[in-house]
Parts: structure tokens; sequence; C-alpha cells
């Protein structure tokens, strides 16, 4: 017999598979009435596979009286009820380390994108001015400017090393210092005061909730970016989009944000920021690797194994 599971949302196919190859899944998201889905499974269901924002809240835990392990696609689990997973006693896993360099290459696209304004670059041609209004305005380089990276972990260190190869200086700040060759900052105010670029890479969640707020925006100023492929609750949205407005930082490049998919419209109309629809970890090889790894944690659980993710 194969342990149950639910599954809360769609996800990539080629994990589907895997996980019904191992596994007998209900999928939560097909189901018509979710109250009487979760009675009619709740008795046999050991395991729940999530994913990045539905996450698992208590209501969903409580529901499933014989849960053991909820297995994450990805690497935040900011949308997981830890508090609630802990009093439980169950075992949660997380994706960390696979898409790293998946995610830092996004971050310097983001970098790159919104100094360059490569995107803009390519509307202008793609609308025919650069016959007929000339050649596109001048843009900043990456070279010699400061990156101030805010959460210099795992994804935070692969962003530094990329913009080390481009030239850039690196600065952090997290709560405490590492020993790492960059310049630490005690707070968040300093390191934008410090930085042309902040670039937000802390876990979401209530503690790091509209971090980035005014008083950073204003340290980081007129000339200053910010970059935040974390997520979109570390930064306060409706500030941002005034300061991105009345051009009080220069430009924005962002990953992640309030209510995805259904982000504020007004974002559609903001020239000086580049957006990107939570792409951080989307490549084949990043999301099968996620797959894998929430596959297996999964399966050494029902093998009475140790997980290899733990959160
Ligand atoms: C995923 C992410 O896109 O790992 C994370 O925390 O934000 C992304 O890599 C997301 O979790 C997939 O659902």
């Amino acid at each position: 017999m194969k342990p149950e599971i639910i599954v809360v949302s769609r996800i990539f196919e080629r994990t589907q598979e895997k996980l019904d190859r191992e596994f007998a899944c209900h999928k939560l998201y097909e189901a018509a009435d979710r109250d009487a889905f979760l009675k009619q499974h709740a008795p046999r269901v050991r395991g729940l596979a999530t994913f990045g924002a539905p996450g698992a809240d208590a209501k969903l835990m409580d529901a499933l009286p014989k849960l053991e392990i909820i297995s994450n696609f990805g690497v935040g689990v900011d949308a997981i009820d830890l508090v609630a997973a802990k009093k439980r006693g169950l075992i949660v896993t997380n994706t960390p380390d696979v898409l790293n360099e998946c995610v830092a290459d996004t971050a310097m696209a983001l970098v790159l994108n919104v100094m360059r304004a490569f995107p803009a670059s390519e509307s202008y041609l793609r609308s025919g001015y650069w016959a007929t209004r000339g050649a596109f305005p001048l843009t900043t380089s990456l070279g010699g400017k400061t990156l101030g990276v805010l959460g210099l972990g795992r994804i935070g260190e692969a962003i530094a090393k990329r913009a080390e190869a481009f030239g850039m200086k690196i600065r952090y700040h997290n709560r405490s210092k590492k020993t790492v060759p960059y310049l630490y900052d005690p707070d968040v105010v300093a390191l934008a005061k410090n930085c042309d670029v902040l670039l937000v890479a802390t876990p979401g969640g209530a503690e790091t909730s509209r971090i980035i707020n005014a008083k950073v925006l204003d340290a980081l100023g007129p000339d200053g970016y910010v970059v935040n492929i974390a997520r979109g609750s570390v930064i306060d949205e409706p500030v941002l989009l005034k300061y991105l407005r009345e051009k009080r930082i220069a430009g924005a490049g962002l990953d992640v944000f309030d209510n995805e998919p259904k982000i504020d419209p007004q974002w559609f109309a903001v020239e000086n920021a580049v957006l990107f629809p939570h792409v951080g970890s989307a490549s084949v090889e990043t999301r099968t690797a996620m797959g894998d790894l929430q596959v297996e944690n999964l399966r050494l659980h029902f093998a009475g194994k140790p997980v290899k993710t733990p959160v």
C-alpha cells in the first residue's frame, strides 16, 4: 500500500508524476468541496506536499489528524505555520541549496536589467524608435557600484559571487556578522546608505515583514536601486510604488510581490521597475532538482529514515 498524501496545488508535471509513482496522491486543488475532501481523506493521509505560496496553515493541519510530514517544494517556508507544525510534532522539509545558482542568476538579471534598462531598450527597438528618435538613452554601469545584500545566506552568497565578477563591491547585513570578505553594516538603513543596489535575499515571514520601508528607501536615495528576490512581504509595497513614481529612488527589480499572482495593477504602469513573475527558480533543471528533493524527503520519512532537509 502506497502512503497517502495530499497535494495542495497544481505543480510541475514531472514532480507530480514522481509523487504519483510513490504515493497515493489526493489533489486538494481539484476538490469541488474542500471540507468534504479533507473529511474523506483525513483518516489515512500522513503527508502533505505543498508549494511556496499556498503553504499550510493550522486549519489544514488540524483537519488531518494522521499527518506526520509537510514536504515543501521551495526553500521559503513562510507560508507554512511552523508554530502549529511544531506543536503537532510534524516534520517540515524544504528544498535548500538546489536552487541557489538559479535564483542568483535571476537576481543578477534583475540588477542588470534595471540598471542598464535592457527591457526598455528592446521595446524601444521593437517600436521602431531607433531609426526615428535616435539612440536609446544612456544608462548606469554595474562596475564600481556597491551591492548591499540584505540576507547573506546561501542564495545571498551566490549573488555576491556573481556581482563581484561584474566588478561590483559587496556589503551586507545579517542578524550577525559572518566570516566573509565583505563589509558588514549593523542595520538595514546603514546598508542602504552605503550601497547603490539594495539586494533583498532574506527569508520572508513575520520577522522581516516590511523591513524595507520609507526610512530605508530614503537612505538608499534617488540614485539607488532595490532588487527583491525574497518575498513581497519584506518590502512595504505601497511605499515602494510611491517612491518609484516620485523618483525618490532610481529603480526596482522585483521577482516577488504582495498577493501573487494577482499583483497590484499599479505595477503595470511603473516605468522605472523591471518586473518578473516569480521566476527565480523557474528553470527545468532547478525545478526538477527541487521536486526530486521534495519527493526524497517524503520517501525517506515513509521508509522510517531521517529526512534529508528538515527546516
Ligand atoms: C519557488 C521560491 O518558485 O523556493 C522558494 O522559496 O520562492 C521559489 O523558488 C516556489 O516556492 C515554488 O512554489
